[in-house]
């Protein structure tokens, strides 16, 4: 099919073998050379199609962008085609980069405008996101690592994309992804860019027809699409430099008009300005929504004006606490907040790589505690109680003779009772009951860590010494403190030990087992404390309280 790019043209669809269209007697080919075959997308401010390059006998693909925008007087045209000659002059710099399309012609035609511009095989994040599913930590860092060098590059020649989206980054595939990178199939993504995409489907169709048509004439030539730069397979493009974007800031659009997709912008876009951070915040949403795969407009808490992201992933998705840093500095809505240029985000990403080289991948879950700390721990492990003790814990935990000292009347017998059957998850509940109890709270109050500080000292010294006794040592605040001395205050690192998630999961007993199994420390659990975005400050406040009252 061939297809008429004529603005308002009522039948655009042509066969193979018209010259001029059917519906409005223009002639097809472009500059005698471009054939529009399909149309990939209309835009506010054009339409982008699927074309071939009739002068190249392999008949390569290349995309044609055609700029739309109504003019008042033939004036305003002539100052558009002007500006757009020398734009596209800065379009032909970018080009040159490996991934970034290249400039092939820019040309008008009956006072349109158009560009044309490389054909990237491959196909946008947004449609891996769709058939490939949520994109796993790794394939995050790799876009960011791919990303922010052309983001590098193309502020440095002033030029800010403004509308960085899954949409507008194109992988170049020819091999499929590989499965165990991505984690399940999104079936109800959330919001869908305004792109009108074509079908992977009829898009093999129409390679099909072409190869065929073509092959019969030049069978040799059919893969030689020649491009001088260097392409890396699955190496990630940033494509859709509209001619609009580069007109911004000129007469010909309307001060005020705003390019972009509004879900992604930076809140200075929206507001009209544009900085080369707003395209890492945008950068920075995309991963995000890459991540979830829900829309960045629902990723935000209004109410506590901040980002909830982290409370949409899935129980399989695991996303470190470096990742987190980075992303929240790039979505941060002050702008001095992020990074100042996408070079010094490229940097931190480099340098938290060098100073990650640590044994311990974050977050997970460990079922097993490194040598050393297991080491230290069962130094203060007290004497294993003998069978007879161990019976009689199970059968008649009220004769166990444990001191229930407390400062403020609470009765501990309960957790003394459910410590000594083992009963690890009421004991830990019990264990927020006895907590609230003791600081005069009601019962099952989310206590904020600074409320430690005012635990009576008796009353800790009781709670921590039935875990830690009825845990043979292995659970109980002194033993999580042992833990978090050992890895110098390194709350990531303390995490890894004792098998928690460095973040507050939707699900707070998700990643929590409930057995004596169970890494060294890793309970009692930190569910009844409040979130305040920084977890380890109960693990500061408890290590000063247990110092204080000499609980070791
Ligand atoms: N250079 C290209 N190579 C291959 N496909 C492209 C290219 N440019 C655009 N596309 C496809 O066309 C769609 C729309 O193009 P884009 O330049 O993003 O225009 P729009 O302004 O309509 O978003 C893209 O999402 C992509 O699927
Ligand atoms: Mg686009």
């Amino acid at each position: 099919m061939s297809y008429c790019v004529t603005v308002g043209c009522s039948h655009p669809e042509n066969p193979n073998s018209a010259e001029y269209c059917q519906g409005c007697g223009q002639l097809l080919l472009l500059q005698n050379r471009y054939l529009a075959i399909k149309p990939l997308s209309r835009g506010g401010f054009g339409r982008t199609f699927l074309a071939i390059d009739q002068q190249i006998p392999s008949h390569p693909y290349c995309v044609i962008k055609q700029f739309l925008v109504q003019y008042e007087n033939p004036q305003d045209y002539q100052t558009a085609a002007k500006l757009f000659r020398q734009e596209a002059v800065r379009l032909d710099q970018l080009g040159k980069h490996p991934q970034i399309p290249q400039l092939l012609a820019n040309f008008e035609q009956n006072q349109q405008l158009f560009i044309v511009q490389e054909y990237i095989e491959g196909k946008t994040l947004f449609d891996e996101l769709k058939q490939d599913g949520l994109f796993t930590e790794q394939k995050i860092w790799q876009v960011l690592k791919q990303i922010l060098p052309i983001l590098q590059f193309i502020h440095e020649q002033n030029i800010i994309h403004r509308d960085i989206k899954p949409a507008n980054l194109m992988r170049r595939c020819s091999l499929p992804s590989a499965p165990e990178n991505s984690l399940n199939p999104v079936n109800n993504l959330t919001q869908i860019p305004p792109t009108v995409q074509m079908g992977e489907q009829e898009q093999a169709q129409i390679s099909a027809k072409l190869k065929q048509k073509i092959g019969d004439i030049y069978s040799e030539e059919i893969s030689s699409i020649t491009i001088s730069k260097n392409i890396g397979e699955n190496e990630i493009v940033l494509i859709d430099f509209g001619i609009a974007k580069l007109l911004t800031g000129t007469a010909l659009l309307q001060s005020g008009t705003i390019i972009g997709t509004p879900e992604f912008m930076a809140p200075e876009q929206m507001r009209g300005t544009v900085y080369p951070a707003s395209d890492l915040y945008s950068l920075g949403l995309t991963c995000l929504y890459l991540i979830t795969g829900i829309s960045p407009g629902k990723l935000y808490d209004e109410h506590n004006e901040k980002w909830n992201w982290r409370s949409y992933l899935t129980p399989q998705q695991i996303i470190s606490d470096r990742l987190e840093t980075i992303l929240n500095r790039l979505i941060s809505t002050t702008i001095n907040q992020r990074y100042k240029s996408a070079e010094e985000a490229l940097k931190t990403i480099q340098y938290s790589e060098t100073s990650l080289n640590i044994p311990i991948k974050p977050v997970i879950p460990i079922k097993k505690v490194s040598q050393k700390v297991t080491q230290t721990i069962t130094k203060t492990i007290p004497k294993l109680p003998n069978l007879l003790d161990r019976i009689k814990q199970n059968f008649f935990p009220n004769q166990l003779n444990d001191p229930l000292k407390s400062a403020v009347g609470v009765d501990y017998t309960k957790l003394q009772e459910l410590l000594a059957k083992k009963h690890w998850k009421q004991a830990d509940q019990e264990t927020w009951v006895v907590l609230c109890q003791a600081l005069k709270k009601s019962k099952k109050t989310y206590l904020h860590p600074k409320d430690l500080e005012n635990l009576p000292g008796e009353d800790l010294r009781t709670i921590n010494h039935l875990w830690v006794k009825y845990s043979n040592g292995k659970f109980g605040f002194s033993i999580q403190n042992q833990i978090y001395q050992k890895v110098e205050r390194d709350y990531g690192k303390f995490c890894h030990q004792v098998g928690w998630l460095t973040y507050n999961p939707h699900n707070p007993d998700y990643g929590i087992e409930y057995k004596i199994s169970a890494p060294v420390g890793h309970l009692p659990t930190r569910n009844w404390i409040i979130s305040t975005g920084k977890w380890w400050q109960h693990l500061e406040i408890l290590a000063e309280k247990l110092a204080s009252c000499k609980i070791n």
